[in-house]
């Protein structure tokens, strides 16, 4: 497996360029089963999580090819409709083939994606909504099978205790948009990740108002065709980086970075002493004097992303003071914890709060990526913290960062690849 070794303290400065968002990608790709039109995605950042759901593609039967930024989903036909275990418990995100399978071929069955490291994660509103458009579910040997021949419109709350769901409001968008009459969902989700799927769908031929609004209400239409269209950048790897030069008293320019989908993370970064400038070209930090503490709860969209809640606590793990932070989205998310305090971090964990105190100084150790954003959060503390540090098991940061490892040495990290025993 591989493995980073960081060189810390470093000070992250210069100019980066955003990528493209890596969960806008996954629905909008599965979105391409919607018609047996070529699609050609632009933007779509060269990510392992990403190839995973180009293969899923390829075993669904679809010819798909990457040409510089953009995937090309070539025009043919599925010529199966069933997504396998193998690659379904690799990337949870590929449960969003379900709605456009069972809408566009009548059936679909996807291997039940289970829980992961960041907790139970259920997938029963995207069941819940599917049924509801009149799909018959059935879950035998670790298997969602879906069928229907024909959907028919409906309306639907679609919320469960922890608010709104991305994914299922995609899946359930995109399936609604070839039902037969009127869907109305309540309560979807807001993120930018789902109007972006929106507007995708838009320029498919999909008729849907309240883009951007808890209330979707999509009619529906025969056939969608092909389209060409281009992915936002992706919200939290921006959010990642200015974390590195926040954490390491440093002064980055994100270029491309959307500030308009990042409203509270640079809130907060601003309460924590930053400076934080954005314009339409991108967004720059610059870290000046000590890091203050602030406290703060994840939240749905437009509240604080849970994906950028190990990274601020890396940040905010050698602030002056003590910061809380309560994950409100997956109360298990905190995996990261104790490995920040190998780091020297003084973090302890109540419930679903993590109390973190300043410390004046982190120091490089060993230490183990559980999760993508726990990962990238050991290395945004890594290049802060003095000394050596070895990030293990990174293949969790791979499948969500496109070359992390060269963005950060292009910003002054001492960052290496190595191959380690573990
Ligand atoms: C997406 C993101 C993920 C992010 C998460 C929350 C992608 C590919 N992934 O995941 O990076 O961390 O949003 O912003 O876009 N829930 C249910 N029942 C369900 C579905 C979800 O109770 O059927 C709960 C979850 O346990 C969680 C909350 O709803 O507490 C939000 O999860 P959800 O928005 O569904 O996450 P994903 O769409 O899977």
């Amino acid at each position: 497996m591989d493995a980073f070794s960081i060189e810390g303290p470093v000070r992250i400065s210069g100019e980066t360029a955003a990528a493209g968002s890596k969960n806008s990608s996954l629905p909008i790709l599965a979105g391409c089963l919607l018609t047996d039109d070529e699609c050609i995605i632009e933007n779509v950042p060269d990510l392992r999580d990403i190839r995973t759901m180009l293969r899923l593609l390829e075993m669904l039967g679809r010819t798909v090819e990457r040409r510089g930024g953009d995937v090309v989903v070539h025009a043919g036909r599925v010529t199966s409709t069933e997504a396998p275990y193998e690659l379904v418990s690799t990337m949870r995100a590929s449960i969003s083939v379900l709605g456009p399978l069972l809408a566009k071929e009548g059936e679909a069955r996807v291997s039940f994606p289970g829980g992961c490291a960041i907790g139970a994660r259920p997938i029963d509103l995207h069941l819940k909504g599917l049924a509801a458009l009149g799909a018959e579910i059935e879950i035998t040997h670790g298997y969602v099978h879906a069928r229907s021949p024909r959907l028919k419109g409906t309306t639907m709350y679609l919320a469960g205790s922890a608010g709104s769901s991305v994914l299922a409001t995609d899946n359930v968008m995109m399936a609604a948009a070839l039902a037969d009459g009127v869907t109305v969902i309540q309560s979807a989700a807001i993120e930018p990740e789902v109007v972006d799927a929106c507007h995708f769908l838009v320029a498919m031929g999909a008729k849907i108002e309240g883009i951007g609004t808890t209330t979707l209400t999509i009619t529906g239409v025969p056939r969608l065709h092909g389209c060409r269209y281009r992915v936002i950048p992706d919200r939290i790897e921006a959010g990642t980086l200015l974390a590195a030069a926040a954490c390491t008293g440093g002064d980055v320019f994100v270029r491309g970075a959307d500030s308009s989908h990042l409203g509270i993370v640079l809130d907060v970064f601003g309460r924590a002493g930053m400076t934080v400038t954005s314009s339409p070209e991108g967004i720059r930090l610059q870290a000046a004097g000590n890091v203050r503490p602030v406290d703060f709860e994840t939240l749905p969209y437009p509240g604080y992303p849970t994906d950028m809640q190990a990274q601020m606590m890396a940040v905010l793990a050698h602030a002056q003071g003590t910061s809380v932070i309560t994950e409100k989205i997956y109360p298990e998310r905190f995996i990261h914890v104790a490995e920040l305090n190998r780091m020297g971090a003084d973090i302890k964990l109540e419930e679903h709060t993590a109390i973190v105190r300043g410390v004046s100084r982190l120091e490089g150790a060993p230490v183990m990526a559980s999760d993508l954003r726990a990962g990238a959060a050991l290395v945004v503390a890594a290049l802060a913290a003095e000394g050596t540090s070895l990030v293990r098991r990174i293949y969790h940061v791979d499948r969500g960062y496109e070359r992390l490892e060269d963005k950060l040495t292009a910003l002054g990290a001492r960052i290496t690849r190595v191959r380690d025993q573990q």
